[in-house]
């Protein structure tokens, strides 16, 4: 698959800058090629593959959403070459996303020549578990390592307030069906809202405990205009800690999974960690390895930025050649910004996307 050529091709001189003088050792590409002008290596790339959705989270989503007519989203082949050409640029680890990837009909389709790429090391998928107890024998033969599910909640009046629509037996089953169909590598993600599930984030845990899986716990991030203050829902991870330590023992790990995590553990549990995404509190933007790209094909390089290099005309314009797509990518890396200033946009978001645009 990799092309003697590609390197060449795909580093316009203007690009020449941002060339390492070293190769990273986690990256499998000889050349390292995706490295923005801060030095960073990007060998991760999340895509999401809708923005539909079938729960209505509301720090994710407003009520009423419109969603992308079909002809504006990628097809499912397009998604593909995307994440073919990342893979040959050195990038190795692919996460799906949406809204709720398993809502697009086909997505199977997709995660299976995925999990067929030789470069791809890891293929792991964010979902809301809504169609988990249907899918997840076929996510563990499809070769997905692991999975992330959103869980905000474990009482089931409040799981409809927060998701509008959602039910969270179903859910749960999921969750239980992806452990007997042996899906290794699961994971709850939990955002911290106050006033709203800030009371449960040690029963959310113990929850973890009790199956055998780790949980994040996630700083809600100003994206896309929502009906409430984000001030006032703000719960930050230094004080979910001090809450979480009046009934466990957690110690800091310093384990990493590549990703902004910061991961405790109680001593004696080898099995369950918990990890805090905090992207307020400790800014994590210096190690930063990944880029997104929307289901309309936007390269967005920074969640948190509104800087975009769109991938659908070049796509498009050259259906059969994926060159110009890879230089496309490269030529991202010189417009991947330092880092987000959420801080400054508590009150007033500056990234008008919602998070079931850009994935999760
Ligand atoms: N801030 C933080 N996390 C969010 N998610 C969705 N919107 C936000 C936000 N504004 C979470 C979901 C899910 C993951 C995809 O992102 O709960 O766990
Ligand atoms: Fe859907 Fe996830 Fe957004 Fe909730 S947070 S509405 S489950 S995309």
């Amino acid at each position: 698959m990799r092309n003697e050529s590609l390197h060449q091709e795909s580093v316009p001189a203007a690009l020449e800058g941002f060339r390492p003088t070293t190769t990273p050792e986690t990256s499998p590409h000889a050349d390292g090629t995706l490295v923005d002008k801060y030095g960073r290596h990007i060998t991760y790339l999340r895509l999401s593959i809708t923005d539909r959705c079938d729960f209505r989270c509301f720090y994710c989503m407003a009520e009423d959403m419109t969603f992308l007519p079909r002809d504006q989203v990628l097809s499912l082949e397009e998604c593909l070459r995307i994440v073919r050409a990342f893979v040959e640029l050195g990038v190795y680890k692919v996460r799906i996303t949406g809204g709720e990837p398993l809502v697009r009909r086909d997505a199977l389709w997709l995660l299976r020549e995925i999990g067929r790429l030789s470069g791809v090391r890891e293929l792991v998928l964010t979902t809301n578990g809504s169609q988990l107890e249907h899918f997840a024998e076929a996510l563990q033969e499809a070769g997905v390592k692991r999975i992330n599910i959103s869980l905000d909640t474990l009482r089931p009046e409040r799981f409809r307030e927060i998701t509008r629509v959602g039910e969270l037996d179903k859910v749960l089953r999921g969750i239980d069906r992806a452990l007997a169909a042996g899906l290794a590598g699961l994971k709850l993600n939990t955002v911290m809202m106050r006033g709203v599930n800030d009371d449960e984030f040690a029963d959310l845990v113990q929850y973890a405990f009790d199956k055998g899986i780790d949980i994040s716990f996630i700083e809600e991030m100003p994206l896309g205009a929502v009906d409430h203050s984000r001030a006032t829902t703000f719960f930050g991870s230094d004080e979910a800690l001090t809450l979480l330590r009046r009934r466990y023992d957690l110690v800091a790990s310093g384990e990493t999974t590549g990703g902004p995590a910061r991961y405790w553990r109680v001593p004696g549990n080898t099995r369950s960690k918990v990890g805090f995404i905090s992207p307020y509190t400790h800014n994590f933007c210096d190690s930063c390895n990944r880029v997104r790209v929307t289901c309309k094909g936007e390269l967005f390089p920074c969640l948190g930025q509104n800087d975009v290099l769109p991938l659908m005309p070049v796509l498009r314009q050259h259906p059969d050649d994926d060159a110009p797509l890879r230089q496309a990518i490269v030529a991202s890396m010189g417009i991947k910004p330092k880092g987000h200033d959420f801080n400054e946009q508590m009150e007033r978001p500056k990234v008008v996307r919602f998070m079931s645009m850009t994935g999760g």
